[in-house]
């Protein structure tokens, strides 16, 4: 039976998501800059997602029985002409990891991109030391792509990312 399901967030997921982006290990693997963000910052990264004339899509991941919100998923740079968009998913509260929830999210909102949205593609990147998120792009179906070299730089040090993909010919949904 399906164990979590997505959902919008709402201001008050707030202080949840924000507490998460300042996590150490959110701030290595996921997040995109190094700064600390506060309440007011989240705020208006919340307004600009949600009102934004670039279509993004971001999604709580909700764990049905407790009515917690676990994590988010994204599909943002969403282009309509050329039917793609990027993924990207984290789960925030770390008790929660390893369950293969995130593994029924990735599911669910690569299902949303192919079937409502119409995408054709799904394509992300990856830190090349982040063995769980690797694992799990494969067990959903991406493929490598190819290596973007010293492409972010964290903890002094430059790391490559890797590009990975899929197809809308390529994904199979019902394994959740
Ligand atoms: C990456 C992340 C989303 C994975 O979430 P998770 O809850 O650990 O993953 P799941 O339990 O759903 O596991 C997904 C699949 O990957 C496998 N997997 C996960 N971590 C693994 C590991 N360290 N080694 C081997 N396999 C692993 C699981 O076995 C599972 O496959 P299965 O159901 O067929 O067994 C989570 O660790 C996270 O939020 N990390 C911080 C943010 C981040 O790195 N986001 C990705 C940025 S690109």
């Amino acid at each position: 039976m399906k164990k979590i399901e997505l959902r919008a967030l709402t201001s008050k997921d707030m202080e949840t998501t924000v507490r998460w982006n300042n996590q150490t290990d959110v701030k290595f693997l996921y997040a995109g800059h190094p700064f600390p963000v506060n309440i007011e910052m989240e705020y208006e990264w919340y307004n600009k997602v949600l009102r934004s004339n670039v279509p993004t899509t971001v999604f709580g991941i909700e764990l049905i029985s407790e009515k917690k919100l676990i994590g988010i998923s994204v599909l943002r740079n969403i282009n309509l002409i050329n039917r793609k968009a990027e993924f990207a998913i984290l789960i925030g509260d770390t008790e929660e990891r390893g369950k293969g929830y995130s593994k029924a999210a990735t599911i669910l909102t690569l299902k949303f991109g192919f079937d409502m949205l119409g995408l054709n593609k799904v394509y992300l990147f990856v830190q090349s030391s982040n063995n769980s998120a690797i694992k799990l792009y494969e067990k959903t179906g991406f493929k490598v792509e190819g290596i973007f070299r010293q492409s972010v730089f964290k903890n002094g040090k430059y790391e490559d990312e890797i590009i990975m993909s899929i197809l809308k010919e390529e994904f199979v949904s019902d394994s959740i």
